[in-house]
């Protein structure tokens, strides 16, 4: 018998994480949870109400993640800050785990999936891709979603951002020791997700669909 499916993808912002591990998680019918969707919850909420992080994250449930303003760059640099208390990520690590136990299997994307979340993950992702790709990627996606915005701001943002997330003390962002890393800097989407298949695939896993 295969063991059951929980597949970790973590690493940094517009590696690509994100959209592999949503296509995984639709090619093997399984439960998808965008962990950074959390922390951005937290940094949001904490921002327009001044509750304290910590109080957010404790009562934080799945019915508080569509907002869209999650999607933005406030948002998400609010999440970088949030995300270095300590208390803040003990009182995510309960939803995490149980959405990580579901019978079924699961897709986590996040930063610390792989070594705090899910250490025992069958299947860890450490996507990555150099800063100028990414700074390019994400100003293209803000541009896209209607954003005014300069590229040497995404990219001074990013550059903040990503130092913030390595240097913290708490779960900084590090690629587990057993973890498959996969450089998209020079892929597209399809190119991604087929090396990231390929790889669950020499595992011995496969999709039991269509
Ligand atoms: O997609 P992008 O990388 O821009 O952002 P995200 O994955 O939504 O994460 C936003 C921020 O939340 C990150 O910069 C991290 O500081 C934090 N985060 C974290 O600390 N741990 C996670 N598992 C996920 C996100």
């Amino acid at each position: 018998m295969t063991a059951r499916l929980v597949i970790a993808v973590d690493g940094p912002a517009a590696s690509g994480k994100g959209t592999i591990a949503k296509r995984l998680a639709a090619h093997f019918g399984l439960p998808h949870l965008d962990t950074g969707l959390l922390y951005r919850a937290v940094g949001w909420r904490s921002l327009q109400t001044g509750e304290a992080p910590a109080e957010v994250a404790a009562g934080l449930g799945a019915g508080d993640l569509g907002d869209p303003a999650l999607r933005g760059d406030e948002a998400g640099q609010q999440a970088s800050k949030v995300g270095a208390i300590p208390e803040v990520r003990a009182n995510l690590l309960k939803f995490q785990k149980e959405f990580s136990s579901q019978a079924a299997g699961a897709v986590l994307d996040g930063r610390d999936i792989g070594t705090v979340i899910c250490p025992d993950a069958p299947v860890k992702i450490f996507v990555t891709a150099s800063t100028e790709v990414r700074a390019d990627r994400r100003y293209r996606e803000l541009r896209a979603r209607g954003v005014d915005t300069i590229r040497p701001r995404v990219l001074a943002e990013m550059a903040e951002r990503d130092r913030r997330d390595s240097e913290r003390a708490a779960a900084p962002l590090i690629a587990a020791p057993d973890a498959y890393h996969l450089d998209t800097s020079d892929m597209d989407a399809d190119a991604a997700f087929a090396a990231a298949l390929a790889f669950i695939e020499r595992k011995g896993f496969r999709s039991s669909g269509p």
